[in-house]
């Protein structure tokens, strides 16, 4: 993040177009913009205040949104994002964000993007992209959470498992190397997401099998940017390690999965 107007660093999919104008960001509007900022008004009114409050749409096809002062943490992670506060405090404001979705009716009109949705839907909308770099930090706490443009109905469980594949990370320790600190216990920090989301016995159950279908949607979702040529994913998925990566990501997670139950069960 800059403290200044100009571009915003941090994401993938609007490299170059997030603009910082004072107290407002100006974005590329997504195709359901209307229904987004209706629903983000309406966590407002839930009393939720972890997200920016929508200004309006432009007639060049932008959004304006409030700048939301604070921290985002970028590549290569900072320590100060991965600590156990920083983790609980990501887990305690996503169930805020749960509770206030769940009391906004989903505008079924709207089309929510496929993306990063859960495959078994769901009658609240998730952010589905909690990732380091949508989540704003004050005082080594998560604040609020950033770029809702893959929000879409689904299950709370499944932004749960989305969101620890970024914040665990659910990953493994060769490709966390040189991307995150050293020495996190993934087991470990998962029962700390699941304990201050508060997710119950019978989710925790599930948790670790949902990890494992997010990111197979995450790795499709990438599939099809790189297929279309996007530069900012092939730049990403060479400089990673390419499907190699992948496979060895997904081999981990299954081969880990029984590991996991028990460390969010026991
Ligand atoms: N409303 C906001 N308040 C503060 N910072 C923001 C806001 N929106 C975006 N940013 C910053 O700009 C970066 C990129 O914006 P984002 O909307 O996430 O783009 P992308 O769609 O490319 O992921 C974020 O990682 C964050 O650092
Ligand atoms: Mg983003």
């Amino acid at each position: 993040m800059t403290g200044e107007d100009g571009v915003l660093v941090g994401g993938m999919a609007n490299v170059g177009a997030v603009l910082r104008r004072g107290e407002l960001v100006e974005r590329p509007a997504p195709s359901n913009a209307r229904a987004l900022h209706a629903y983000l008004l309406a966590l407002k009114g839930q009393g939720f205040d972890g997200a920016p409050t929508p200004v309006g749409l432009t007639a060049d096809g932008r959004e304006q949104l409030s700048f939301v002062p604070g921290d985002v943490p970028l590549l290569p992670y900072p320590d100060w994002a991965m600590t156990t506060t920083a983790l609980e405090s990501v887990g305690s404001l996503l169930r805020r964000l749960h509770d206030a979705s769940s009391g906004v009716a989903v505008d079924a009109q709207a089309r929510w993007p496929r993306d990063f949705a859960d495959p078994e839907g769901g009658t609240m909308l998730c952010h589905n992209d909690v990732c380091m770099e949508n989540v704003v930090f004050r005082d080594g706490r998560a604040a609020a959470l950033i770029d809702f443009d893959l929000a879409a109905p689904g299950r709370p469980l499944w932004d749960v498992a989305m969101t620890a594949r970024y914040w665990v990370p659910m990953v493994d320790p060769t490709s966390a190397a040189g991307y995150y600190p050293t020495g996190l216990v993934a087991p470990a920090r998962l029962r700390i997401l699941a304990d201050s989301y508060g997710l119950s016995p019978l989710d925790r159950a599930e948790l670790p099998s949902v990890i494992e279908q997010a990111t197979e949607v995450c790795r499709t979702f990438v599939a099809g940017r790189v297929a279309d040529g996007d530069p900012a994913y092939l730049q990403a998925l060479d400089e990673r390690g390419g499907w190699a990566r992948w496979d060895r990501l997904q081999t981990w997670l299954s081969d880990q999965r029984e590991t996991f139950k028990a460390a969010l069960l026991n």
